[in-house]
């Protein structure tokens, strides 16, 4: 799908099909006044027989009306005039996105810019239209013997823009919309295949090919052995339950120049969890596939990093493996000598992520790295803190926080900050060892003290910490399968970066 803008005047306008937004009252939209102007009041007279009702979300497709060059009108109900909310957008572009793919139209050019949501220019609401138009048509089915056939005749989208001088910015926000989607694809599509076949070699072998057709784009692969030899206790205690081989995967984007300091990117990549020893209840393990969704988010970020050619230097870091029982695998009260030296008392191996992270974290330090940032599905707690709606952010450095919240309200994909103070901190004492990786006994605010856990080893750098555990999939309702997220919301961190 091809995404753009276009100016000029709307009856004039050779498309597939054209979206007009329509109101409740009899009062017409700009556009829909135009319309009504060319067709000799034919909108006015669909509104009198009451076949245009302008409910918000119903709409009227129309075909081949004199005076007007486009070949169908597809006019979009947005309920009462005035401002809308943000969400109500939303559900009306994905509605228009579906109506829309209904059609046999090939092209399409949209009046969405003009529909008044509180505080969102232009850019906002392309942006999320193209978003829309992505989760109406996603599907996976690359593992189905014989895939549904699919009507799909939209080649392109246009974005209708009220003068010349709105295009050239209409245009990034189509560009940063495309990256943003294609980001979100490539991570739902890794995130989406099943353990047997996404293993850490699958993964690494991902990142070389990637990085093959990226000039821009490094890529180093660490295996077991080299793990040994830096000393990643942690990371080697996951893996031990596992008959794959664990990688550490590292892809370096250059945009900027070498002097400038990278962000760092850490993604959860745990192809399986079974919760290893601490074995999970099976429902809890359904889902457990999707335990690299951190790591599916990196493949992303750096996909629209590349697409919009931004100039700064970006690492992406993820720690690769299973945890599975087994004979060989750890034990709960284990204890494990980190890379950092800090040793650690496994009472739980099903609490992995934090300890691959951890190793990962330190691993980070050679970077030099301005900020880092880790993407987790780190705790089951995080949906009960926050439901679906934002992910769960935890940061050594208020700045950052800020500004993650703020690229989160921007983009529509939220997050929401958890304190690490160091009362929760004490709940990782341990009598062993240096500390423990859970509680002894729970204090509650899992999601917390599992960033408590990562903060001991994020020290000598500014760092934040995304737990997606509640965001990165579908929870409930008919679709299964991963969001996207938080592809958005870094890679609107990362362009408001740029204009700093
Ligand atoms: N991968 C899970 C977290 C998770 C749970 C993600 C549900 C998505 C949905 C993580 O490794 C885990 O098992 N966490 C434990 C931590 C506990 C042992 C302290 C959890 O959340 O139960
Ligand atoms: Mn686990
Ligand atoms: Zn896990």
């Amino acid at each position: 799908m091809e995404f753009n803008v276009k100016s000029g005047q709307l009856e004039k306008q050779r498309t597939g099909c054209l979206v007009i937004p329509v109101y409740e009252s009899k009062h017409l939209s700009a556009q829909a006044h135009k319309i009504n102007e060319a067709t000799q009041g034919y909108i006015a007279q669909l509104q009198r027989r009451g076949d245009l009702t302008g409910k918000q979300g119903h709409w009227l497709l129309i075909n081949h009306i004199d005076g007007i060059a486009a070949e169908r009108i597809l006019l979009l109900g947005c309920g009462k005039e005035g401002e809308i909310k943000e969400y109500q957008f939303r559900e009306l572009m994905l509605k228009m996105m579906l109506a829309l793919n209904e059609t046999a139209a090939q092209d399409a050019l949209l009046c969405i810019t003009e529909i008044p949501v509180k505080e969102r220019d232009h850019c906002w609401k392309i942006r999320q239209a193209i978003q829309a138009y992505h989760f109406a048509t996603y599907r996976f089915d690359e593992f189905k013997s014989k895939a549904e056939p699919q009507r799909r005749h939209l080649q392109r989208i246009l974005f209708h823009m009220g003068n010349r001088k709105e295009v050239t910015y209409g245009e990034r926000a189509a560009q940063e919309g495309q990256a943003i989607v294609q980001g979100m694809e490539i991570a739902k599509n890794l995130a989406n295949i099943p353990a047997n076949i996404c293993t850490p070699s699958f993964l690494a072998d991902k990142a070389k090919k990637f990085a093959k057709q990226h000039p821009k784009l490094n890529c180093a692969i660490l295996d077991e052995k080299q793990m040994q030899a830096l000393n990643m206790g942690l990371l080697l205690s996951v893996t031990a339950g596992s008959q794959s081989d664990a990688k550490l995967i590292t892809m370096e984007y250059r945009g900027a120049h070498k002097e400038t300091k990278p962000i760092v990117l850490v993604g959860k990549g745990i192809t399986f969890d079974t919760g290893g020893n601490s074995i999970k209840v099976p429902p809890h393990m359904i889902g457990m596939k999707y335990d690299m969704c951190g790591a599916a988010t990196v493949f992303g970020v750096l996909s629209a990093a590349l697409e919009l050619a931004l100039p700064l230097n970006i690492i992406g870091v993820i720690p690769s493996c299973e945890n599975m029982p087994g004979p060989d695998a750890t034990r709960p009260e284990d204890i494990v000598t980190s890379m950092s030296g800090q040793t650690v008392e496994i009472l739980n191996t099903d609490a992995e992520g934090r300890l691959i992270l951890a190793d990962a974290l330190t691993y980070c330090e050679r970077f030099h790295p301005d900020i880092v940032i880790d993407i987790a599905t780190l705790t089951g707690a995080c949906s009960l803190a926050l439901g679906p709606y934002p992910s769960g952010l935890m940061s050594n450095t208020q700045e950052l926080a800020d500004a993650l919240y703020n690229a989160g309200m921007q983009s529509g994909d939220t997050v929401w900050q958890l304190p690490l103070w160091d009362e929760y901190h004490e709940a990782l004492k341990s009598e062993f060892a240096d500390f423990s990786n859970v509680p002894i006994s729970s204090i509650g605010a899992g999601t917390i003290v599992a960033g408590c856990f990562l903060a001991k080893f994020t020290q000598k750098y500014q760092w934040a910490h995304l737990d997606v555990a509640n965001t990165a999939t579908y929870s409930s309702g008919p679709k299964r399968g991963a969001t996207g997220r938080p592809v958005p919301l870094l890679v609107q961190y990362l362009i408001n970066r740029c204009q700093a």
